[in-house]
Formats: C-alpha cells, structure tokens, sequence
C-alpha cells in the first residue's frame, strides 16, 4: 500500500506474522529505470517471503524491473491492474488495463522470459460500467495464457472517473461471489480474495472458496491482527506479546537511526499496536507527539512503553 507499506512497515510486520507474504508498496517500472533502482527496492532479508508490486504497462520496462527485483531476490513480481487513481491512469496502466488484456499479458510474457519467480497480477473485479463476470473471465483468461498462474482480486470494481482512490477502496460494493465463480472456473489458477476482511471469522470463510486471503487496511490499522491470524492457523506457534514486538524492533530502528532515518518514520508504522487494548490512545500520541522530534530516538518508545498500562 502506497506510503504505507514501505519497509519499516514490512520489517515489522514480519514479526507478527512469520508466514503472511508480505508485498511492497507499488514501484512503478519508470522509476525503476530512470530512478534509483537500488533504493526502490531495498528490504530487509527478514521480510522474506516478499513480493514486489510493479507499476506499469511497457512490456520492455516491466521485463527489467522484474529482472532488478529478481536479482535481489524478490520471491514473487506482482503487476498492478487495481490502481484508479488519474495519475495512474495518465500512464497508461493500473486498473484501466483491465480493459487491455493483451497489454497486460504481454507484460507477463516478457516478464517471465526473464525471472524464474511467479509473475502474477493484482486487479479489480471490473472497471467502470464493465461490471460482469465476462469482463472479469476475458480479463483472466487472457492473461492466464501468457502464463500467469496467480491472482490477487480486490473484490470491487473501479470507477475511473468521478471517485478518488480512498472512494474507490469503499464505495464500489464488495462482490465476493464473483471472485468465488472465478476461482470455480479456473481451479488450476491461486486466486487470491481481498477487500474488507476485518475478521478471523471472515479469513476463514473466504478459504473455503479460494486459495488466499490478502488484508490490507486491517494489517496496517490493526497490526496485531496479523499475529491472531497467524496464531490461528499455526497453533503452535508461540506468538509474540505486544510489547515484545516493540522490544525486538528497538535494535532495527537503533541500526536505521544511526544511518540517518528519522525515528518518526518508523514509528509511525507501529502506531495501532495496542489497538483496543487499555492505553491504546496514550501510546498513539507519545509517539505521535515526540517520534518526529529533532534528534528523537528509542527513548520515546521506551516511555511510551513505560507509561502504559501493565496490562497491555
Ligand atoms: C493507503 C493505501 C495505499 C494503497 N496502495 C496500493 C498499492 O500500491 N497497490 C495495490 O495493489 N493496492 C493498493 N491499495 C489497495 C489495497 O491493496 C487493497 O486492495 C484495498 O485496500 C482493499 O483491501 P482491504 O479492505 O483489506 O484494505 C492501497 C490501499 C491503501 C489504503
């Protein structure tokens, strides 16, 4: 997710879930050649199992990107189809390739010549008024053929003109059973559900139709959440206690901070981790208050830490 996901994020989400594939925010393939390809994708061997999300629809840019991020050892390269919003749109890809089928196969054909990981695509369930399962099936179908064999399918279409990207992350109703007809079509194809899951209760439905669950805005609003989930699936696994999240994340942000990074960068990231617990709000605005501080460091954790409730 955009400004969201960046590897602070990652680096501790990963120590709430060990086993969720974690994906980058998306890099789009121009920045990737004309920019600082080094630091677009720099992560932390930690965040393994880790898929970059690219941006784009020019089959040669896409191929080099997919062949930097491979290099460095990114396990899978997701295309986005999903993005609606105008700058996205003004470069010719995002959710309005979903009516271009054939651009975005040709991007995974190209793709694929050059990386040994999976290639596979995120998009929406159809744009504007192409609001159908046909739409939906041509897009896959099309795309499958050129050897894609992973879906990720944000459960609502996308108006292209007329909402901004947050309303079109909520207003298009969700329509589960279309990803559930598709995963029906195609049972050799993952397909992968996401959109409004908040809940284990819902995770666990949605598996029973399809091959993968992603979350989104719960992960990042509500990280906690992630080592529930991971504690359900895998009872023996011996899941951490909030506060020994923030322990373990005190030696990375020492190591990040001596390297120059603002302490306020990575905390921010960290701030819905007592998420309905008592002191939940007290802990926001301490590290709200004092992380973006001159020269701030992990003694503001420390008393924010210090000052909440044993309980939590
Ligand atoms: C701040 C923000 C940034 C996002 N950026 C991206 C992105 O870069 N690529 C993408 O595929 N989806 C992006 N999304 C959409 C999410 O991946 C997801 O499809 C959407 O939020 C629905 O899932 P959720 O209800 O679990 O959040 C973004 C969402 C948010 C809230």
């Amino acid at each position: 997710m955009m400004d969201w996901t960046d590897r602070h994020c990652r680096y501790f989400m990963r120590l709430l879930s060990p086993s969720a594939l974690l994906y980058t925010e998306m890099v789009t393939a121009n920045a990737i050649h004309f920019g600082n390809a080094d630091e677009l994708l720099r992560y932390d061997m930690s965040e393994h199992p880790i898929a970059v999300q690219l941006g784009g629809s020019d089959p040669a840019l896409m191929a080099e990107a997919a062949m930097l991020a491979a290099k460095v050892g990114y396990d899978e390269v997701n295309i986005n189809v999903g993005c609606p919003s105008d700058r996205v749109q003004s470069g010719q890809f995002g959710a309005c390739l979903m009516s271009s089928p054939e651009i975005v196969a040709d991007c995974v054909r190209a793709m694929r010549a050059e990386v040994d990981v999976p290639v596979t695509v995120k998009n929406r369930i159809g744009i504007d008024d192409q609001d159908s399962d046909e739409f939906l099936f041509r897009f896959v179908d099309t795309v499958a053929a050129a050897g894609c064999n992973k879906f990720v399918v944000h459960a609502r279409i996308a108006i292209l003109d007329g909402l901004s990207p947050k309303q079109n992350r909520s207003v298009p109703p969700l329509n589960y059973d279309r990803v559930f007809k598709l995963k029906q079509r195609h049972p050799e194809l993952e397909i992968v559900i996401n959109g409004g899951l908040q809940t284990i209760g819902q995770v666990d439905d949605v598996l029973q139709r399809v091959d993968g669950a992603m979350i989104g805005r719960e992960a990042y609003h509500n990280p906690y959440f992630l080592a529930e989930l991971e504690k359900h699936r895998d009872p023996n696994w011996q899941s951490p206690e909030r506060r020994d999240v923030v322990a373990s994340m005190l030696p990375y942000i020492e190591e990040q901070l001596a390297t120059g990074e603002k302490l306020g960068r990575i905390t921010r990231h960290m701030l819905g981790l007592f998420a309905g617990q008592p002191g939940a709000r007290a802990w926001r605005r301490s590290l709200s208050e004092n992380a973006f501080k001159e020269n701030a460091g992990v003694e503001v954790i420390e008393a924010a830490i210090e000052a909440m409730p044993i309980a939590a």
